[in-house]
């Protein structure tokens, strides 16, 4: 489908590029470095995946994408080094709504790179994809990714009992955020 986002966005330190299968090799590696801190949190890292899991998802990222299901962006610093992936997902076209994903890899954390990958995401899908509705949702214990939300204005709706599961598969709570307009 023709939705209009672009295929790359240019932020303070940081470049969000549309995820194509060659990007699958630094994202394998930035997974690698990562898996203690993605394995609690990320339903598809609770095993390590193979570097083939990695090249079949950075591949269906552009399937996904051409279809508008998902809008995948492979992150990366100025200087050309992968520091971990973004969406927006779970887009209903009909609202139109979106919710907001990511992950950074363990060496870039703590530099602001969710922060601004969001921040671009947000504004992108509200000025190019006519969003009246950007979601994010993250586990009640995610302090990282709560203090993401809240420095970009998202509003807290509210505490969902035991909606996901952890890598151990016991339920948790996540909480929501989100910028309507
Ligand atoms: C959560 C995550 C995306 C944060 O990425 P990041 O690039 O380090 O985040 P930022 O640098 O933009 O930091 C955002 C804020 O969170 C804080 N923060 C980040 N990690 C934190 C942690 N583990 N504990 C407490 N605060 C944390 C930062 O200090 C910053 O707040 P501040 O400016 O008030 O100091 C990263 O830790 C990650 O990839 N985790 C694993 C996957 C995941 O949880 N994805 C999100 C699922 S909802």
């Amino acid at each position: 489908m023709r939705h209009g986002a672009p295929v790359e966005l240019v932020g303070e330190g940081i470049i969000l590029q549309k995820t194509v299968w060659t990007d699958a090799e630094v994202v394998f590696g930035a997974i690698l470095e990562s898996q203690e801190i993605l394995y609690p949190r990320m339903r598809w890292a609770s095993a390590i995946p193979s570097f083939e899991k990695t090249v079949a998802s950075c591949h269906d990222a552009e399937g996904q994408w051409d279809r508008g299901d998902t809008l995948n962006y492979t992150i990366w610093s100025t200087d050309g080094e992968c520091l971990g992936r973004c969406s927006l997902h779970h887009i209903d076209w009909g609202v139109p709504k979106f919710e907001v994903g990511y992950w950074v890899r363990l060496s870039a954390q703590g530099k602001g790179v969710a922060t601004e990958a969001t921040r671009l995401l947000t504004e992108m899908a509200f000025s190019d994809l006519g969003a009246r509705r950007v979601s994010l949702w993250c586990a009640i214990d995610n302090i990282g990714s709560r203090r993401v939300a809240e420095k970009l204005g998202f509003t807290h709706e509210g505490t969902f009992k035991n909606d996901e599961a952890d890598a151990l598969g016991r339920p948790i709570d996540m909480n929501i955020f989100a910028i309507t307009r």
